[in-house]
């Protein structure tokens, strides 16, 4: 069985979420082909009857890397243990997770690219032979004590691919990227967590909300608890395609998924007809940090089409015209 120990998680999600889910790989909507190549990696490892090699997923926040490690770790029948790395600040922060660890636990560090160099270094030997190098004293008095470690697995998620130093992507044995999740798969996750919630909801709204919910699963459930709170008020037993289209309405939420921020986002890059602009530019023009742009907000509309990223900057598509209702200007052609 599972056992599920949070360590001063850094996250997004609410508790609620949590609680909706899955908890057996059947439940686990979408992302087939990254599935796939892990049954087949978890069952290899399962006959020799060693730990999972050290594992890495890439993605936007929000499709389910965490998810699928709390999977993963129950098809081991381990513990795992989450932390960001923001969280471990010193050498000793890594040496008590690491030794807190039993053979094929499981050890999630989200964010990972924001490891400290420092912290990276030492976290090499625990990966490669499981063992760690701990400095006691200081000076020339110092001395480097060998520790064994249990074989763990390293599960590694971040949201910045390009942002992770080239030997810690080599010590993982497997680099996943997640992918955007279809309407049909997020109407899916939508209608299991109505149900789960007790306020079930039809067909057609949950695509409503998936329609809207930018490909990823987390906006999806809050939307959808939103839209639970509207039918709620008004004593409806179950969520109807009327209710989720005004609640989301009420809620901002345009028909694509996009709220104030991207379109005003999309409206800029219109605005500059056809000219490049820089992510320092945009985010000042945003009032946003430049990371959150180019991590949260981006990539959604890149999978989609609404924008191009060139080496000169941030530029509008036809797609960009469209999501704002506006009609492409005459000479678009010779812009795209
Ligand atoms: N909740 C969040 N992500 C999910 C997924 N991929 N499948 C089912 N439920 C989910």
């Amino acid at each position: 069985m599972e056992r599920i120990v949070e360590v001063e998680k850094v996250t997004f999600d609410s508790a609620e979420d949590a609680g909706l889910r899955p908890n057996a790989w059947e439940d686990y909507i979408g992302q087939e082909a990254i599935k796939g190549n892990l049954r087949v990696f978890i069952e290899a490892a399962r006959k020799r009857k060693e730990p999972l090699d050290h594992l890495l997923f890439f993605g936007p926040p929000g499709l389910g890397k965490t998810t699928l490690a709390h999977l993963i770790a129950r098809e081991m029948g381990a513990s795992i243990k989450v932390t960001a790395a923001p969280m471990i600040e010193k050498g000793g922060d890594l040496a008590a997770l690491l030794t807190n660890l039993q053979d094929g636990d499981v050890l999630f560090i989200d964010e990972i690219h924001r490891l400290s160099p420092a912290i990276e270094e030492l976290l090499y030997p625990p990966m490669e032979d499981f063992q760690l190098n701990i400095i006691v004293g200081s000076g020339p008095a110092a001395n480097s004590v060998r520790v064994d470690l249990a074989k763990f697995t390293l599960i590694g998620a971040t949201t910045r691919a390009g942002m992770i130093s080239n030997p810690l992507r080599d010590r993982f044995g497997a680099h996943f990227r997640m992918q955007f999740y279809s309407e049909a798969e997020l109407s899916l996750i939508a209608r299991r967590a109505a149900d789960k919630l007790g306020k079930p909801i039809d067909e057609d709204a949950s695509f409503e909300i998936a329609r809207r919910s930018r490909g990823t699963p987390r906006i999806a459930l809050r939307l959808l608890r939103r839209v639970r709170d509207y039918a709620e008020v008004k004593s409806e037993k179950r969520v109807s395609l009327a209710r989720a289209r005004s609640s989301l309405d009420s809620l901002g939420v345009n028909d694509k998924g996009f709220d104030e921020l991207d379109l005003k986002l999309l409206s800029l890059l219109v605005e500059a007809r056809g000219k490049a602009i820089g992510l320092n530019t945009l985010a000042a023009a945003l009032s946003e940090d430049a990371a959150t742009i180019e991590e949260v907000l981006e990539p959604y509309l890149l999978a989609n089409g609404y924008m191009e990223r060139t080496a000169r900057g941030r530029i509008a598509t036809i797609k960009s015209y469209e999501a704002l209702k506006l009609s492409p200007p005459a000479s678009a052609a010779s812009l795209f």
